[in-house]
């Protein structure tokens, strides 16, 4: 069931080594990608993908429903909070995104339902990757505008940028429509979405490498600087489904949220018969996502796996 969804999901994390004393221990955080990451860029786009209403959020801080596809935190949101920082990157699309406080945390520019495959964020008039690369871009314009090109590069430089995707590609695109699932076998699919994450890397730091010109030599690459790491969410998520209780959960088979079975985005709202009292006992939140307390989980894991990496 809904752990299939995870079986193309990577997290990728750029790391610069940058360590400040008594400061989070990178300037800032750069998040792209699809629901598993979105903070709330949906409801800012005419999309039926959306997570702005209750039961969303319900043991979010304020019980607010900020647009995050879970009762309460994402994995991204706890990985911050390991790396000292007291706030979350806002949602670029927001107003609030552009405040100078808000932009030196860094900016969140996934869109739930969007993906590795341009036309699967077209299917839900979501923001693609390319897309995401734009607002990225006119961030990085208007860092230089608050912090001048050098303390700007320095911040983009040493930060991480966290890029989780493909699980969209997957469950709302190939596996229901013909035109590709008729096309490509899921392997041949899956080799287009790698194209595809690979030329997000590249174009992600040739902005990156422009806006550095000044500071660095005109022969210099990135890549010295530049950490790539890419996790898997997968088997520590299947981790949870099959061995629920060694890890504190009661239910890994059906969702929190209404029946458990397929409630996702505009399913899943109050008038969800039957979503469960407490959602700390279930791995999943709705029919894709899971609950605040498995994405803690997969947080820590993410955390050991990275710095065992570095
Ligand atoms: C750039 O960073 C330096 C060193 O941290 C600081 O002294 C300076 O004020 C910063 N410049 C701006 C425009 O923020
Ligand atoms: C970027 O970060 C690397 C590693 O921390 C550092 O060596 C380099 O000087 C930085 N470049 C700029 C322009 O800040
Ligand atoms: C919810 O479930 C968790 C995990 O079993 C438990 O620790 C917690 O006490 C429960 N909360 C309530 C209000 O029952």
């Amino acid at each position: 069931m809904a752990t299939s969804v995870f079986l193309l999901t990577c997290f990728l994390l750029v790391l610069g080594l940058n360590v400040v004393n008594g400061q989070p221990l990178v300037p800032a955080l750069y998040l792209f990608g699809d629901s598993i990451v979105d903070v709330g860029n949906n409801n800012y786009l005419e999309t039926l993908i959306k997570a702005n209403f209750p039961p969303y959020g319900r043991d979010f801080i304020n019980h607010e429903a900020t647009g995050r596809f879970c009762n309460g935190k994402l994995a991204t949101d706890f990985t911050g909070e390991n790396l000292g920082f007291t706030d979350y990157p806002k949602p670029y699309l927001s107003n609030k995104a552009k405040t100078t406080k808000n932009m030196l945390l860094g900016a969140n520019f996934a869109s739930a339902g969007s993906g590795y495959y341009e036309a699967t964020a077209k299917i839900y008039t979501t923001l693609s990757l390319s897309k995401q690369l734009a607002l990225y871009k006119d961030y990085q314009n208007r860092l230089v505008v608050i912090l001048g090109k050098v303390n700007a590069s320095a911040t983009i430089n040493g930060s991480i940028h966290f890029l989780s995707d493909g699980s969209s590609d997957f469950v709302q695109n190939y596996y229901i429509n013909p035109l590709l699932y008729k096309k490509y076998t899921p392997d041949q699919f899956s080799d287009i979405l790698i194209q595809s994450y690979v030329n997000f890397v590249k174009v992600m730091f040739s902005p990156r490498t422009l806006l550095l010109s000044d500071c660095i030599s005109a022969t210099a690459i990135p890549g010295p600087n530049l950490n790539l790491l890419v996790l898997d969410i997968y088997q520590p998520l299947l981790d949870l489904v099959t061995k629920p209780i060694d890890n504190g959960f009661f239910e890994a088979r059906k969702a929190c949220c209404g029946s458990g079975l397929i409630e996702t985005s505009f399913l899943c709202n109050a008038k969800s018969p039957g979503t469960c009292a407490n959602a700390s006992e279930y791995v999943f939140w709705d029919g894709f996502h899971p609950t605040e307390a498995a994405n803690k989980v997969l947080s820590n894991d993410l955390l050991v796996s990275g710095l065992n990496l570095i």
